[in-house]
């Protein structure tokens, strides 16, 4: 593994703070990302116990997103027409945004979040409440096994690659395919996102680097298409080598020239990824100095955990952002990690909010602006940092 990037010390990045909780030193880890040459996998290098991200306290909630929502509708529509599964799985359930477009006798979810999973179990979808693992596949597919084992923003938070794929490989029946999505690799580097990597995204996949490390398991990708979610995501579909059902789409191999043009197989590439987020990094922070010697006021927009990492790499705090304003009911009324700036409850953009708005939802820019269009009729400036800092 070789190192390529450091965000210094980091919070993590989910773990909102509630009031009384402030007095407390939070932990921190060290944020260093690196590239394996031997197999092209962009991963960060401490790892934080899966107990400590994933537990009841969990706040992403997908329902909340209308982008996210419209998107699992589509996505199950398409999967149902074209694949018509007879079981389905989903690991990292959340809160149902996908499995609810299911009928319940034919899908499960799997979700390790004890406040998601009962979300679901209250909508009396079958839900597991446990990490993904071979026992836990076992158990669900003694009686059938699944055609689909559908799983997105999950399997990269995942460090263990071998439980993963040997439960997959116990799960899928005869026909069946893994789907996943993930951040893209090659989008993150070209959008200059480096908040992709905080303590759950363990990995960053490209093409390359999926294709062998599903080798080690006799699987591969049959198809991949992107996606805007998440700021530029990949859908891969995966089978087991032996299953014939279907043909590998040209689109792979489309995506594998695509990646190695832009040199995701080289060190090379990500040392200027290196230069490319210090600079991004001086930049803002030019920003937002500029708009504070003049004494306006600048607000966040979406207190995501990908601003976790801009935040408190760039050394941007309280002195500059005054608040967030977010809708997911569990950030309301916290702190960010790291940077302690208050998070309020969403409403509607009023012209006297602020001069500047940071947006840490970048991702959902288009719904956000869509959103927010009278507050920018009348002037209102949006702050980002992707592709490269700059003010809308
Ligand atoms: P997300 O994109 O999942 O980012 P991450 O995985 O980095 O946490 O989270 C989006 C956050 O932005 C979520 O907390 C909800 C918030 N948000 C708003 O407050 N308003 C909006 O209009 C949208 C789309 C999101």
């Amino acid at each position: 593994m070789k190192k390529f990037l450091d965000l210094g010390l980091q919070p993590l990045a989910n773990s909102y703070i509630e009031k009384k909780n402030l007095k407390f030193k939070e932990k921190k880890f060290r944020l260093i990302v690196g590239f394996d040459p031997k197999n092209f996998l962009v991963s960060i290098l401490n790892t934080i116990p899966k107990e400590k991200m994933f537990n009841k306290n969990y706040p992403y909630k997908s329902s909340e997103s209308k982008t996210m929502k419209k998107s699992f509708k589509i996505m199950s529509k398409r999967l149902k027409s074209k694949y018509r599964p007879n079981f389905v799985i989903e690991i990292g359930s959340n809160d149902g945004a996908f499995i609810k477009n299911f009928n319940r006798k034919n899908v499960v979810g799997v979700e390790p979040c004890k406040n998601l999973a009962l979300i679901t179990k209250r909508k009396k979808y079958k839900t597991y409440c446990e990490y993904w693992n071979s026992r836990l596949a076992r158990k669900i597919t003694k009686k059938r096994k699944a055609d689909l084992i559908y799983s997105a923003n999950t399997l990269s938070h995942i460090e263990n690659f071998n439980e993963i794929f040997k439960a997959v490989d116990t799960s899928l029946s005869q026909k069946g395919i893994l789907i996943i999505e993930d951040p893209s690799l090659l989008e993150c580097l070209k959008n200059g996102a480096y908040d992709q990597f905080y303590c759950e995204h363990i990995y960053v996949f490209s093409t390359i680097s999926l294709k062998k490390i599903l080798d080690k398991y006799d699987m591969e990708i049959f198809d991949v298409e992107n996606t805007k979610t998440h700021g530029g995501s990949n859908r891969y579909f995966i089978k087991k080598k032996k299953n014939k059902f279907y043909k590998i789409n040209k689109n792979v191999n489309k995506e594998i020239k695509k990646e190695i043009k832009f040199g995701l197989n080289k060190f090379s590439t990500y040392k200027k990824f290196e230069k490319k987020v210090k600079l991004s990094k001086i930049r803002l922070l030019e920003i937002f100095s500029k708009i504070k010697k003049k004494k306006l006021k600048i607000i966040g927009y979406g207190a995501t955990a990908k601003s976790c990492t801009v935040l408190n790499f760039c050394g941007i705090g309280k002195e500059y952002i005054d608040f967030f304003y977010d809708t997911t009911s569990f950030k309301i009324n916290k702190f960010l990690p790291g940077t302690k700036i208050y998070i309020k409850k969403y409403r509607k953009l009023k012209k006297n909010d602020a001069h500047f708005v940071y947006l840490g939802a970048w991702n959902f820019k288009e719904e956000i602006f869509k959103k927010e269009k009278d507050f920018i009729k009348k002037g209102g400036k949006f702050i980002t940092h992707v592709p490269v800092p700059k003010i809308y």
